[in-house]
């Protein structure tokens, strides 16, 4: 059975200081969380250590935003995996849509071969724009996405991967996909592993939903039977929605 895993991208938001004061009383909060949850918080680089040293004692894991696919070099303003690491990181999201202007497949790729080598858990990013979605092109489009970032890897590799749905026209506008509708697109994603990674590789991947989740809305995305999560942007800036958020895995 898959766990649910309640993931928060902080994006570019929040300073050390918040950062400190929003873990204190996300701290408080964590004995009513269900048991079988998996919490994950993505904080911008410079809070990193920070939170995982504040949530050390704790389930909760911490990752990274991005990270480059080198390991070092002069790459000006990059973080490496090793970094993140070193931060204490467990996890690292790849491939955000609000990075995918600024790299391909092929990066993507690169990235998530080294986050694997580095032993870091990599979440991949895959989602259609509003002009793709209106066109009839979502699954082509998914299906590219993961075919070319996923090229190369093999079963051990994907078994440690996390997918997280994110159909761009949904992220940060309020408009959420329709439970049904992103159901149906978990679906073939599960399909699309599972023809290439054998059928545990599909039935054991985590593909979690993210664009627009509130607490209001939470129950029923999660119900979903291929949705196993969310990847929460705005609404875990703040400690009770968030946890509003991680606390609707007790109606599912
Ligand atoms: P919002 O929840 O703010 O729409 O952001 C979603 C997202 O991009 C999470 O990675």
């Amino acid at each position: 059975m898959r766990n649910p895993v309640i993931a928060g991208n902080w994006k570019m938001n929040m300073t050390v200081s918040e950062a400190s004061e929003f873990v204190c009383e996300f701290l408080k909060c964590l004995k009513d969380f269900p048991d079988r949850v998996e919490v994950m918080l993505f904080p911008p680089f410079t809070a990193l250590s920070v939170l995982s040293t504040a949530l050390r004692s704790s389930s909760v894991k911490v990752g990274g935003q991005n990270m480059h696919w080198a390991s070092d070099g002069a790459y000006t303003g990059e973080i490496s995996g090793k970094m993140l690491k070193d931060s204490g990181c467990e996890c690292v999201i790849i491939g955000h849509s609000e990075r995918r202007e600024q790299e391909d497949n092929l990066t993507i790729n690169k990235k998530l071969g080294t986050a694997f080598s580095e032993n870091l858990r990599p979440m991949l990013c895959v989602g259609e724009t509003l002009e793709e979605r209106e066109s009839g092109s979502t699954l082509t489009v998914i299906q590219t996405q993961l075919s070319e970032c996923l090229q190369g890897f093999d079963r051990q590799q994907i078994a440690k991967l996390l997918i997280a749905y994110e159909p761009v026209w949904a992220i940060g506008t309020g408009k959420t996909a329709l439970p049904d509708s992103a159901q149906e697109v978990h679906k073939q994603i599960r399909n699309w592993v599972q023809s290439k990674f054998g059928i545990e590789a599909g039935q054991n991947i985590s593909i979690l939903y993210g664009g627009s989740v509130k607490p209001e809305n939470a129950s029923d995305l999660l119900s979903q039977e291929d949705i196993d999560g969310a990847l929460v942007g705005g609404a875990s800036l703040k400690v009770h929605p968030f946890c509003d958020i991680i606390n609707a895995v007790k109606n599912i």
